[in-house]
């Protein structure tokens, strides 16, 4: 790749694997989904899996999952703690029903509530106050070379994260390709993937925008055939995966994908 930065991975870590309901799946729907769900990756205990359902069927989840091996979370949330915004959802009662993870960026809300950097920056802010980790997604909106898309996200990233009210510990950032997802588009290519995601973990890495080294991720048509090849790529992280995740099973199945041959080495997880 051309960008002139570089990146060397930190060892071992463990593939994080998260689904996106998006606006599916009823409360009554989202129990039946982690009630299957939870045989299926019983034992995948060498991934972290989480789950994001819209707000009406959080603690569905939380009372299905509590306990588990898979995490839960929300899909966005207001920047403001309390007050007069009416059908909106604040940090603090997201915590409250024990979400480990809040997505902000998102591709769908930029284009359906012209979400700016600068707003998400602000929730960015509102999830860290209340200690949970930020899903930050970026990837712009054109098909580009892998050079431009690291440029354009790592763009996007410094307007999000130049912000920093208090520290942040944890932090995942979420390559998405607007023009790869969603039902008609297919998968970047894993190799592309890897250059982009290598650069974005480069500018990560000099800007020291977290404690722990961030975790960079990929989504956008992420299905059970190309999930092994993208896991394969030095510096991607894990998977987010959107409608192929509405069905336990395909979940599970992905998520086995990045099933590592032997038990990794604990003792390298002491310092992520
Ligand atoms: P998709 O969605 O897998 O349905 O393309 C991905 C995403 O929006 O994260």
């Amino acid at each position: 790749m051309s960008s002139n930065v570089t990146w060397s991975p930190p060892g071992i870590r463990r593939p994080l694997i998260g689904v996106n309901w998006k606006m599916n799946l009823t409360s009554s729907e989202a129990s039946a989904y982690v009630g299957a769900l939870l045989p299926l990756v019983a034992d995948l205990v060498d991934h972290e899996l989480f789950v994001l359902p819209p707000y009406t069927s959080i603690a569905a989840v939380r009372d299905g999952l509590s306990g588990s091996n898979v995490g839960w979370g929300a899909q966005d949330v207001h920047p403001d703690d309390w007050g007069p915004h009416t059908g909106d959802v604040s940090a603090p009662m997201l915590a409250d029903l024990g979400c480990r993870y809040v997505e902000v960026g998102h591709w769908e809300r930029r284009r359906d509530h012209n979400e700016t950097d600068e707003l998400i920056a602000a929730k960015v802010d509102a999830i860290v106050r209340w200690g949970m980790t930020p899903i930050v997604c970026v990837g712009g909106v054109e098909r580009m070379d892998p050079a431009s898309a690291v440029a354009a996200s790592t763009a996007s990233l410094g307007r999000i994260l130049a912000r920093r009210d208090r520290p942040r510990s944890s932090l995942i950032v979420a390559y998405e390709p607007s023009w790869a997802i969603g039902e008609g588009a297919v998968a970047a290519t894993p190799a592309d993937v890897g250059d982009v995601v290598r650069g974005i973990h480069a500018w990560l890495a000099d800007e020291r925008v977290a404690d722990e080294e961030p975790r960079v991720i990929y989504g956008g048509s992420v299905d059970r055939n190309v999930a092994e090849r993208l896991l394969a790529q030095d510096g991607v992280d894990g998977l987010f995966i959107g409608r192929e995740g509405l069905d336990p099973g395909t979940f599970a199945a992905i998520a086995g994908r990045g099933r590592q041959e032997s038990a990794p080495d604990r003792t390298l997880y002491a310092e992520l």
